[in-house]
């Protein structure tokens, strides 16, 4: 019996791929690159930006073949897309070939849906309101030297562009012992070099749970952990960034000196409507602080352009504030309306010519910006 998953979206994803992949390989599933070799395929879904929805469903649109040369391949779609109760039943709705859709909530019953299925043959729709941390999954890495590990999950920013704080929920943080736990064992195969935190944003760990402590407090707890690996994690919001993690990343040598520190867009009155709760000013301090503490520290970072209301003179103060910055990485992306989100009911959506040629505008700028530092 052989399995495939296609991953869509961020880390987190890749991540819970691999949570997948544990239980399926628990239930005695062997991994195959090929689809149409597949007993079941699992499509883990992403809802950030429009078009991830909407190649999405061409993708899954397109499984309709492989259903009709086997009959019994069980087709399973799960992630953010699949979370959203009115996309699930829309799924399930639209594709009659596909068996099981799931959210990211309840992920953890993928075992017993599948057999639920194989003995009934029913096509299932399970859904969860609220997040649930289970911890004990099976895991089967499958990205390098790199271990990813969560340690949170969910967001309680709501940026107005954001659709993640409805997908995933509010934060919850995971226990610290839980995280220490895993991230011995990993140390103990010897098989990784590296550990990636994961969270939505994970300068907020603990705020939901005090008992836990800060992030900072969590990093210098890792750092102690005996062995031999480098530790990074992602992804940090600015208006959550203290002294405190800026002194721990810059005393430890676990630490690698890496940061991914979104700034969304370079002009006030943006960030304002975004509802990003710091300013320019603020954002260019805490790079300063962390170049002084750490002046080799690499810096990436994600930009919206098109946000609604964005004026050339926005867009412009963005470009400058690229251009002072000199990031070493920059991920920009044109806006997409998500629906139930504050933004999507904002006067002044720029038209997507504009948005098109303000984001190549970047990627050009960012070509030049390395080209500069000789990368
Ligand atoms: N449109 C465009 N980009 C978005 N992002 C999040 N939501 C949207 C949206 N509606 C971007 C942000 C975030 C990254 C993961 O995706 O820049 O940091
Ligand atoms: Fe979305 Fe903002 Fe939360 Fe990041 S911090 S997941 S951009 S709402």
């Amino acid at each position: 019996m052989q399995y495939h998953i296609v991953t869509y979206g961020c880390q987190m994803n890749v991540h819970e791929s691999e949570k997948i992949a544990g239980i399926l390989q628990k239930m005695g599933y062997t991994y195959t690159d090929k689809r149409k070799d597949a007993d079941v395929i699992v499509f883990n879904t992403c809802a950030i930006r429009e078009g991830a929805e909407d190649r999405a469903f061409g993708n899954i649109g397109a499984l309709k073949q492989q259903k009709k040369e086997n009959p019994n391949k069980i087709i399973v779609v799960c992630g953010c897309m699949t979370q959203q109760k009115s996309v699930a039943e829309k799924i399930f709705n639209t594709f009659p070939f596909v068996d099981i859709i799931l959210g990211t909530h309840n992920l953890f019953m993928l075992e017993s849906l599948i057999k639920r299925k194989i003995a009934n043959r029913k096509r299932i729709l399970d859904y969860l309101d609220e997040t649930n941390i289970v911890e004990g999954l099976p895991c089967y890495r499958t990205s390098g030297k790199n271990a990813w590990v969560n340690i949170m999950y969910g967001c309680n920013n709501f940026c107005t562009y954001c659709i993640v704080p409805y997908v995933r929920g509010r934060e919850i943080s995971r226990k610290k012992q839980d995280i220490l736990n895993e991230i011995k064992e990993i140390v103990s195969t010897n098989n990784y070099d590296t550990i990636t935190l994961l969270g939505q944003n994970v300068n907020s760990y603990g705020s939901d749970d005090v008992s836990q402590g800060t992030f900072s407090e969590l990093l210098q707890d890792i750092c102690n952990i005996e062995g031999d690996f480098q530790l990074t994690f992602m992804t940090s919001h600015p208006k959550d960034l203290s002294d405190d993690l800026i002194s721990v990343m810059k005393e430890n040598d676990k630490i690698i000196k890496e940061i991914h520190l979104p700034v969304q867009s370079g002009s006030n009155k943006i960030l304002k409507l975004m509802n990003r709760k710091y300013t320019v000013e603020h954002y260019l301090s805490l790079i300063e602080k962390l170049r002084q503490a750490m002046p080799n520290i690499r810096i990436t970072t994600d930009i919206i352009v098109g946000f609604p209301q964005e004026t050339e003179e926005d867009f412009n103060q963005t470009v400058q504030l690229v251009k002072s910055v000199k990031y070493d990485g920059i991920f920009a992306f044109m806006y997409s309306k998500r629906s139930g989100t504050v933004a999507e009911k904002m006067d002044g959506q720029v038209d997507d010519e504009i948005k098109n040629k303000r984001v190549n505008y970047l990627l050009n700028l960012e070509k030049e910006i390395k080209a500069q530092k000789g990368k």
